[in-house]
């Protein structure tokens, strides 16, 4: 069951997007060679404390047993590395392509957003990955209106992809999202128009294309979470929460400044 939110439940989701939103903002700003992975896991840490606001991700549980809980407040995939990627020592460098990844709950609703970010001065090939995953989040969003299918949000992520020469990964959806991070429905990237349940002014969706340069394998390495390439070539993540208005889609991980 998708599950239809008030007015009342989606302006406590606007307020957890944009305390995600900000932290995004604030971490871009930060990102250049040399900063070390952990440093925007604090940074991010601290300003959710300031905002009210918990790390949705710290302590999540693994369906994999054994895996230990995650263990940080966000994620920071590097390069090939997909998504999931756990902040530690490593340095930033330059030529590098970083995915951030971030979800808060605050007053008992989720926000749930990625971006992913050059390193200084990037190859045209990560260029053009970059604006592809950016430009099939947009599309996404776009197809999010009432009447429409959820099929058409999946067709839309993987045809922007596709026609770019570029794959999209199979292995992980986007989500429905409300007083839990992750809810039903799934969200494929990929997926025939006209397919699937159909949309409802009410419903909240993560939509989130990961979109790799070559291949659409991935693998998780030893740490049990972060999830690479299978080819080791790079791949990009977007990600917005995004609520089926009346009038149609709107992001509710947006900057709160600029409201
Ligand atoms: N945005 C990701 C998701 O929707 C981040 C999850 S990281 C985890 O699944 F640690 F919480 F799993
Ligand atoms: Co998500």
């Amino acid at each position: 069951m998708i599950l239809l939110r008030s007015k009342r439940e989606i302006e406590k989701m606007r307020w957890s997007g944009g305390i995600v939103a900000d932290i995004m903002d604030e971490l871009e700003e930060l990102i250049a060679p040399g900063v070390r992975t952990i440093d925007l896991d604090r940074r991010a840490g601290a300003r959710m404390e300031k905002s009210g606001a918990r790390s949705a991700f710290m302590g999540y549980a693994s369906p994999v047993p054994g895996v230990p809980p995650y263990p940080g407040n966000i994620c920071v995939s590097i390069d090939e590395a997909v998504v999931h990627g756990i902040p530690g020592e490593r340095v930033l460098e330059e030529g590098e392509i970083v995915s951030i990844d971030i979800g808060v709950c605050c007053n008992g609703y989720y926000g749930d957003m990625a971006r992913t970010m050059p390193v200084g001065k990037i190859s045209s090939e990560k260029k053009a990955l970059i604006e592809t995953a950016r430009e099939s989040l947009a599309r996404a969003v776009e197809k999010a209106r009432s009447g429409n299918r959820l099929g058409d949000i999946s067709h839309a992520i993987e045809s922007c992809a596709e026609e770019r020469g570029f794959s999209v990964v199979r292995d992980f959806v986007g989500h429905g999202i409300g007083q839990q991070m992750h809810e039903e429905p799934q969200i494929p990237n990929y997926g025939r128009p006209g397919s699937g349940p159909r949309l409802n002014a009410g419903m909240v969706l993560a939509m989130e294309p990961m979109i790799n340069a070559g291949g659409h394998g991935v693998k998780v390495l030893e740490d049990g979470w972060t999830v690479v390439t299978a080819d080791g070539k790079p791949s990009a993540h977007f990600e917005h929460t995004v609520a089926i208005g009346e009038n149609g889609p709107e992001i509710m991980t947006w900057r709160k400044k600029s409201r």
